[in-house]
């Protein structure tokens, strides 16, 4: 099976930009912009990402963010993850950042946006590499600093497809947003929300139902809520599920505890997704092999995670109708018996 994923056309719509800064980067980067970490080593950096929870995952992942101050670095730090991208099959990818964790410290909403869109540029000229571009707001600080940074987004309408709504889930609920989000709808940004990771599923109720999302962001607490679940069924709303993060962040105590086979099974539109890959241990191919391996899963439910995915994008209809082709082409080559 691993050598059917390796080569899998995959489209990740869960990405954290700031997670995919790998220890090695941010030491690099610590050097070259002189600021002061509590590491000196990778090993030392890697022994501390052992996470109890979210809250203490997104302590570092903000503490790490800190060496990322020019252009130039939000760069690097996108190149390297169009890299992998190319490695590892990815045609398409939906990219998250966070202005506000940079704004606060002072660092210009153009640095992080033009760094970012720059680097998405090169990957599509040169790696032949499909992207958007999603800002989220960070739920742990205000609704009039969302107001904000909507405000700052304007002039980047262009560039950014959607908004959405990350951080510490527990005491910010969805409905906190409810006037930013009305704004940026108006605006005509798309809409997402992390919801139901570590909160509950009535989160993923009010991220549909007040926010109007068109997908949800983990979504994995929807299982406690059968009525939920027909109605992502039904609907076909998508969730960007995130195996590897969900096992380090203790939202399952291990893989073969993960509800995502079940959901496949049950016919809600799942997608495997990275989230921040370099805190959590791997890439997209990484997550789909734990998903392979801790559950029976065929060739085609495998590839039915791709066919989800482009189904959930934001691509045009003749892009999606593009890339499904060449993930059914590539399933019958694996399914054709050998003669
Ligand atoms: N920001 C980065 N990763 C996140 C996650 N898994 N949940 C909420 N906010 C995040
Ligand atoms: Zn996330």
């Amino acid at each position: 099976m691993e050598g059917f994923i390796d080569l899998l056309p995959k489209v990740e719509l869960h990405l954290h930009i700031e997670g995919t800064l790998e220890p090695g980067m941010m030491l690099e980067l610590a050097k070259r912009n002189q600021i002061s970490l509590p590491y000196q080593t990778i090993e030392q950096i890697q022994a501390a990402y052992d996470f109890d929870d979210l809250q203490s995952f997104l302590d570092l992942y903000y503490q790490g963010a800190q060496v990322l101050q020019n252009e130039q670095d939000f760069y690097d730090l996108t190149w390297a993850y169009l890299q992998r991208c190319k490695g590892e099959h990815v045609m398409h990818t939906e990219i998250f950042f966070d202005p506000q964790t940079h704004t606060e410290r002072g660092i210009a909403f153009d640095t992080v946006v033009n760094g970012i869109w720059r680097a998405l540029e090169a990957g599509r000229e040169k790696l032949g590499i499909s992207s958007h571009l999603i800002m989220c707001f960070l739920r742990h600080l205000s609704e009039e600093a969302a107001f904000e940074t909507l405000k700052q987004a304007m002039p980047y309408r262009e560039k950014i497809i959607a908004v959405g709504l990350d951080s510490s889930e527990q005491g910010h609920p969805p409905e906190k947003f409810r006037h930013v989000f009305q704004q940026a709808k108006e605006a005509g940004f798309l809409t997402v929300a992390h919801a139901g990771e570590e909160g509950p599923a009535e989160n993923i109720w009010n991220a549909l139902k007040i926010l109007q999302t068109s997908r949800i962001d983990h979504g994995v607490r929807c299982t406690d809520d059968e009525l939920l679940v027909n109605h992502l069924v039904a609907s076909r709303v998508p969730l960007t599920v995130c195996p590897l993060s969900n096992v380090k962040l203790k939202v399952f105590s291990d893989m073969s505890q993960h509800n995502i086979a079940e959901l496949l099974e049950k016919g809600v539109c799942v997608t495997i997704n990275s989230d921040d890959p370099a805190y959590f241990g791997g890439y997209m191919t990484a997550n789909f092999t734990a998903v392979a391996t801790a559950f029976k899963l065929s060739k085609t439910d495998i590839a039915k995670f791709s066919q989800n995915a482009i189904e959930a994008s934001f691509l045009q209809p003749e892009q999606k109708a593009a890339l499904q082709q060449r993930v059914q082409h590539y399933l019958n080559m694996h399914l054709k018996p050998i003669i």
